[in-house]
């Protein structure tokens, strides 16, 4: 499950790019891919044009959805909670009421640079977005596999 704060920018980024990543590597049966909002500011809103204009300049296959908001319950459903940032963390920890099963993560924690993910929301810089996201999906998927 990944997640951001609004569910339009970077977590459907990240589902649609980890989709590609596996289906390429035959690897598609092995994940259910899922992505959420922390927040309720873009419930209802459909994946934003800078995420898909990235996605389909790198030719990656992407549908249109519109965002959900991370529940409570999703916590029993996925073994990986995979934010974009500290505010990520922070949120999904609040709301899972901590982390007892160790399912929490920031993307770039797969790499070698973990940091946060700037939000293109704000930055408008959906390039970078896509660059980080790219390297944490890598990092991930090898971790996993
Ligand atoms: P995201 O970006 O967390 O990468 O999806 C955002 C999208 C929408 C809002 C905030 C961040 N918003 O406040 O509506």
């Amino acid at each position: 499950m990944f997640v951001c704060l609004g569910n339009i920018c970077r977590s459907p980024m990240a589902e649609f790019a980890f989709a590609d990543m596996v289906e390429k590597r035959g690897l598609s049966d092995k994940f259910t891919i899922a992505s959420a909002a922390t927040s309720d500011e873009a419930l209802g809103c459909g994946v934003h044009s800078g995420t898909v204009r990235k996605l389909e300049s790198v030719g990656i296959k992407w549908r249109q959805r519109t965002a959900v908001q991370l529940t409570k319950s999703d916590y029993d459903k996925y073994d990986y909670f995979i934010g974009m940032d500290a505010g990520n963390v922070r949120a999904m920890l609040r709301l899972f009421g901590g982390d007892p099963d160790g399912k929490v993560y920031k993307l770039l924690d797969f790499s070698d640079t973990p940091r946060d993910i700037a939000d293109p929301w704000y930055t408008g810089n959906f390039e970078a977005t896509y660059a980080d996201i790219e390297k944490g999906l890598k990092g991930f998927l090898e971790s996993t596999t």
